[in-house]
């Protein structure tokens, strides 16, 4: 298992390329089930998690190329001859799941295992599988699998509110309703830019879809979709992450691809902590415009909210301001992980249930510390930064789901930090 080797070091200096996202390329990978003609994805992000979700889909029958190092990818299901998704790779990504709806609405049947993921809470798949059963579907969950049955083949639209919006869920009940007989209404969904993403390509195939973006989307089935090219939108949480190297390091650093309407409630919270956030031609230039950061409560919240991914990075700068923050999760109730790692940096967080709070430090120190999540481990990185000494994460593994070339990048703006193999 490799360990990554951050040293404390001064002011950053640069650009950095911001990817695809993540969470969008995961939704828009299992999209091509929908369609027996191709569906090329290009801005895809080089992550293990998308070579998983290849592995899922190939496992099923469908052709994924990868081309250009990664960045296109050509999928197509002409072929789907299997309608299960195992255990074995379902367990290593959450959203798989996401295969769920799209096999039922083009094939009228599908068994998914129950899925895995990122250990930060239950997350259950109930308001999928009940989003799913408003559009006609029969499911029953039979040893850990769930088995997924259109009546006479197809799904009906169908009107689906949900009890709170899950991203997950407004994707998979999104895409099953794109081939449903009828039209859907889906009602307090998400409004995720991914959303608007998936939305987006969707309509490229020939969807008929308004108000995604929106707490409620409207779908008006077809009875088939066809090919689109699609390139990916920006990662915000990656963008955010970088953002806030600058901001814990002092310099300033350009994110190219960067936008503003998508880290619109970061950028307030980054500008209250002292941290300029400025559009430039190419993308987004952030410059820590104070000595010392100050403190500043968050509330995780669905978008437009603060978003829960980037809570860990911000408590890593929160960890050295002047003052006291309290930072409060409401979309996960297990995510605070990365607080006792980031205490043995010599940080001062005392976590009750879903509150942080955080009384700022003047330095942390360098320690060996540990990923448990992917969101976590990088907050551990933008820690290291500015401690003093060396910190070595172990466990990175968890990054490479999430972070593409994440030493490149940081090295490129003057960061001192190092992979090393086996330890
Ligand atoms: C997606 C993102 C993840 C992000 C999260 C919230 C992907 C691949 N992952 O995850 O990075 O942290 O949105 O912004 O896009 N829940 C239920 N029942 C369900 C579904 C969800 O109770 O059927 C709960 C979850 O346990 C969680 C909350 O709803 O507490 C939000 O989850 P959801 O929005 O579904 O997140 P994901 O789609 O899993």
């Amino acid at each position: 298992m490799d360990s990554i080797i951050v040293t404390g070091n001064g002011p950053l200096s640069g650009q950095i390329p911001i990817a695809g996202a993540k969470n969008a390329c995961l939704t828009l990978m299992p999209a091509t089930l929908l369609s027996e003609e191709p569906l090329t994805l290009t801005n895809a992000p080089r992550l293990s998690d998308i070579k998983t979700m290849t592995q899922l889909l190939q496992s099923l029958g469908a052709e994924v190329t990868s081309m250009q190092d990664g960045q296109v990818l050509v999928m197509s299901s002409h072929d789907i001859h299997n309608h299960t998704a195992d255990y074995d790779i379902v367990r290593k990504m959450r959203a798989s799941i996401l295969v769920l709806g799209p096999m039922l609405a083009r094939d009228g049947h599908a068994i998914v295992s129950l899925p895995g993921g990122c250990a930060i809470g239950a997350r259950p798949v109930d308001l999928h599988l009940k989003g799913l059963e408003a559009l006609g579907a029969e499911i029953e969950l039979k040893e850990g699998y769930v088995h997924a049955r259109a009546p006479k083949g197809r799904l009906q639209g169908g009107t689906y509110e949900m009890p709170f919006a899950s991203v997950g869920a407004t994707e998979n009940v999104l895409m099953a309703a794109t081939l449903a007989k009828g039209t859907s209404v889906l009602k307090n969904v998400a409004r995720e830019p991914e959303i608007v993403d998936l939305a987006d390509c969707l309509i490229r195939m020939g969807a008929q879809i308004e108000g995604a973006g929106t707490s409620t989307i409207t779908v008006q089935g077809v009875d088939r979709l066809g090919g689109a090219t699609h390139p990916v939108v920006t990662d915000r949480i990656e963008l955010g992450t970088y953002m806030l190297a600058p901001a814990i390091c002092g310099g300033e650093v350009e994110l190219l691809g960067g936008r503003l309407d998508l880290v619109r409630a970061f950028v307030e919270k980054l500008d209250m902590a002292g941290v300029d956030v400025r559009e430039t031609d190419n993308g987004l230039l952030v410059k820590r415009r104070v000595d010392r950061i100050q403190a500043v409560d968050v509330v995780t919240e669905p978008f437009p909210g603060f978003p829960t991914d980037l809570q860990a990075q911000m408590m890593a700068l929160l960890c050295t301001a002047e003052g006291t923050s309290v930072l409060e999760e409401k979309i996960f109730e297990n995510r605070f992980m990365h607080a006792p790692e980031l205490i043995r940096m010599g940080a001062q967080i005392d976590v009750q249930g879903g509150q942080a709070t955080v009384v700022g430090v003047d330095r942390l120190k360098g320690a060996r510390v540990m990923a448990t999540d992917l969101r976590a481990s990088v907050s551990l990185i933008l820690a290291g930064l500015a401690a003093e000494g060396e910190t070595i994460v172990s466990r990175v593994y968890h990054l490479d789901r999430g972070y593409e070339h994440v030493v490149g990048k940081l090295e490129s703006v003057g960061a001192k930090i190092e992979r090393v193999q086996g330890s």
